[in-house]
């Protein structure tokens, strides 16, 4: 018997040295084989491939081999698929039951949080972003990464916002081409999740969400839609709840109609971590690898019960052939099965783990990420020169963020906290004097539980931490608080917020500093919106910077102290208080009637009274649509965030292309840096339809430019709105229609910011398929 080293399926791990072993129906690898030859076309090479494995290696191939991996055919060459979370970098490995494996080879960089990404509102970025990740999955030998997360932001109360991209389907979209894009140019696959409607933590595994057609197509799929049909993405995973009644993993309506059917899918789409319940309901509605299922991974649904229905009729073989080819298309895609005799022709990608260039990447994107929401009499930037002693004071002051959160957690070979950052900035000509402030409950972060776990109870105020911060705050020239959220707060996958309360104490520690020196800095952490209280109209500075990867301490010191001016802007809206949120104020989530009586609820992660059921009462209007369309009035709208310089918008055009059958706007503003400072400005488009036939949000974002000026320097902007930007779904008519008639492009530094808009008129309806 002739024996045959194939291939190695990643660094570091075992060479397979395999038999070449005839099964009955099943024809071997050859060189010369239509599956090896790299010049035939894929869907060829697919199709010899799937004709030369029995029934079993087929099965193999559809369920999880361990906790990240799905088993190869070594005979033909297959090897064996590994993934790894995403989305914020290159997870670290894992034992038995997602353990920590101890090993010191699978640090990675950690990048900012992909809400933070969201916040810099710059394409660019979002490539260079997915880029760092895909080669260091390439280095750590993963062939696909589990991310970009892409639901929306239904609630700030969502435990996993901080790993989505904000409230709005568009922002969401234009991100995840991009880092899609940037991700799989280094040759590894990216991972869409989670589909869809997985807009909340608590009960997960069990909510039905409901949501009106238009609902749906309008605000929650487009992301996904644009990573399928404009990024090409290989994977998609399935979400854990369910959607108008079935398992989102065994959604006929999601997988086949919508993914495969209507948007062309031609990728694999594999089950969120024991998000497949029955085997029938998997193998019939468009689940195509089944992932996370305990071991031994033989019993999973996809496994042995799958290969036993087929063999007994009950399930047709093209239902498992279906899979297969998809799973062969993305391997073959990421040139993973190729001829052993013929040298590999790879794409070069530098494969290196956590280069400087990468941490250099990480660190100016969250310096973009940082938005500056207030700066009263200009108190920032900070000018060291001028300062003898800084009390920086608040526990993220002094916090590393990266390894924790839930799934999306990456061990960093370092992570610079904003005490090291200011103190690296300002060197040792100034004094800093640090207090914790107030004490964080320590209990869910790290540990998180798949099913969902709660946030530790809020620690009370601590008196002894607040007054010796109120002591260091007296005597310094300037005080700087790093507070906000953390992970184990409720930023977490597992579980959401309870409320949108600072916890700790934070907002009376911040009373009483902002009394005793008014030239206090406020520097959140977070996922989402937080309530300010009264301190906030005394304080001249906040700023929003998310969690900002293993660089966020020095990326916030250049940015307070003028190395670099904010250009961040909100990717959701700051409401004033919860009740004001669009799901909170339709009782939808949390059921706030409920979570007092049973001291838990939706929002407290109690019973659901009997039913199960998520609607999604608000439908269309989410985020900014609501507040806009109901007229409430944010704290900081969608979008917001300031510069330490000045923009000033003029000379909108607005020009109606000829074609009417495929309408088009030309659109032409100018934006000039009228302050004294370079900085960059994200100019947003929105677009509003002034006679509606059907319910439509005021507003809606259709388009966006960051734009860096120099002082005094001005740009023209010009921009093309496509039929898109004009239309809504119609569910009867499986179509999205724009209307003939009178629009309004609303160009600004804000959703409730517009500097300039014009009208224009479409001159007839046209009706594009989803
Ligand atoms: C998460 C996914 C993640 C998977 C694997 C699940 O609990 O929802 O986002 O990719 O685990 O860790």
């Amino acid at each position: 018997m002739k024996t045959t080293e194939l291939f190695v399926s990643a660094p570091g791990r075992l060479a397979l040295a395999c038999s070449a072993l005839l099964l009955a129906g099943s024809l071997p690898a050859q060189t010369g084989s239509p599956y090896l030859d790299a010049q035939q076309p894929i869907d060829a090479r697919v199709a010899d491939l799937l004709g030369r494995l029995s029934l079993e290696e087929k099965v193999s191939l559809v369920h999880a081999d361990a906790n990240f991996s799905v088993a190869g055919v070594p005979r033909l060459g297959i090897p064996q698929l590994w993934m790894d979370d995403g989305p914020m970098g290159v997870r670290a490995e894992t034992g038995e039951n997602f353990a920590n494996a101890n090993r010191s080879d699978d640090f990675a960089t950690a990048m900012p949080a992909t809400l933070g990404l969201a916040a810099t509102f710059d394409t660019n970025l979002a490539r260079a972003y997915g880029a760092v990740i895909g080669q260091e999955a390439r280095q750590r030998g993963k062939n696909i990464m589990l991310g970009p997360s892409l639901n929306i932001q239904r609630t700030p109360l969502g435990g996993r916002s901080f790993e989505y991209m904000g409230e709005d389907p568009y922002l969401t979209s234009r991100m995840a081409v991009g880092y899609i894009l940037g991700e799989q140019a280094q040759g590894v696959g990216s991972c869409a999740k989670h589909f869809a409607m997985n807009n909340q933590e608590n009960q997960r595994n069990s909510i039905n969400v409901l949501a009106d057609e238009r609902t749906v197509r309008e605000i929650y799929l487009p992301a996904f839609r644009a990573a399928v049909q404009e990024a090409g993405v290989l994977s998609v995973m399935g979400a854990y709840n369910k959607f108008r009644g079935d398992y989102c993993c065994e959604n006929d309506y999601l997988l086949n109609q919508v993914l495969k059917g209507d948007w062309g899918f031609k990728g694999l789409v594999m089950s969120d971590w024991g998000g497949v319940h029955t085997t029938e309901g998997a193998a019939l509605h468009g689940m195509d690898m089944e992932m996370g299922s305990r071991a031994p991974y033989n019993n999973n649904r996809l496994a042995d019960p799958f290969l036993n229905a087929i063999k007994s009729n009950q399930i047709p073989v093209s239902v498992l052939d279906d899979k297969v080819r998809r799973h062969l298309y993305v391997m073959f895609k990421l040139n993973l099965i190729h001829d052993p005799d013929v040298p590999l022709q790879t794409n070069a990608a530098t494969s290196q783990l956590s280069t400087k260039e990468h941490q250099e990447t990480a660190r100016q994107i969250a310096e973009a990420s940082i938005v500056l929401l207030k700066n009263e009499k200009d108190l920032l930037p900070l000018d060291a020169a001028k300062l003898k002693t800084i009390a920086i004071i608040g526990a993220n002051a002094n916090a590393k963020f990266a390894n924790d959160g839930g799934s999306a957690q990456i061990k960093a070979p370092y992570e610079i906290t904003p005490l090291a950052g200011i103190s690296n900035r300002v060197g040792s000509g100034v004094k800093i004097v640090y207090a914790q402030g107030y004490a964080l409950p320590t209990g869910r972060g790290g540990g998180f539980r798949r099913g969902g776990a709660a946030p530790a109870a809020p620690a009370p105020a601590n008196d002894e931490l607040a007054s010796n911060a109120v002591e260091i705050a007296k005597s310094a020239d300037v005080v700087i608080f790093v507070g906000g959220l953390t992970h184990g707060t409720g930023d977490s996958e597992g579980g959401d917020r309870r409320d949108l309360k600072l916890p700790g104490g934070q907002d009376e520690l911040l009373q009483k500093l902002v009394a005793v020196n008014p030239k206090t800095v406020v520097v959140f952490n977070g996922g989402a919106a937080v309530e300010m209280g009264p301190w906030l109209a005394k304080t001249p500075a906040l700023l929003f910077a998310w969690y900002g990867g293993l660089e966020s301490g020095n990326a916030l010191a250049h940015v307070l102290f003028g190395d670099v001016t904010p250009s961040g802007k909100l990717p959701c809206t700051f409401p004033k208080r919860l009740e004001d949120t669009p799901a909170a104020a339709l009782n939808a989530y949390p059921q706030t009637s409920t979570n007092q009586a049973a001291g838990g609820g939706r929002g407290g992660r109690g019973g659901f009274g009997g039913s199960n059921d998520e609607e999604y009462k608000e439908g269309l209007l989410v985020g900014y649509r609501w507040y806009d369309t109901k007229n409430i009035e944010p704290l900081f709208p969608f979008g917001f965030g300031l510069s330490y310089t000045k923009f000033k918008y003029s000379d909108l055009t607005v020009v109606r292309g000829l074609n009417t059958e495929h309408p088009t706007v030309k659109v032409s503003f100018t934006i000039a840096n009228t302050g004294k400072r370079e900085g960059a400005e994200v100019a947003q488009i929105y677009v509003r339809e002034t006679k509606p036939t059907v319910q439509r949000p005021v507003k809606e974002l259709k388009a966006f430019a960051k734009v860096n000026l120099k002082p005094g320097e001005k740009q023209t902007v010009t921009l093309t709105l496509g039929q898109s930007a004009f239309a809504f779904y119609d569910p009867d008519k499986k179509a999205w229609i724009s209307n003939k008639g009178d629009f309004d492009i609303e160009v600004g530094a804000s959703s409730r910011d517009i500097q300039v808009h014009r009208g224009v008129s479409l001159a007839q309806q046209v009706a594009v398929p989803d």
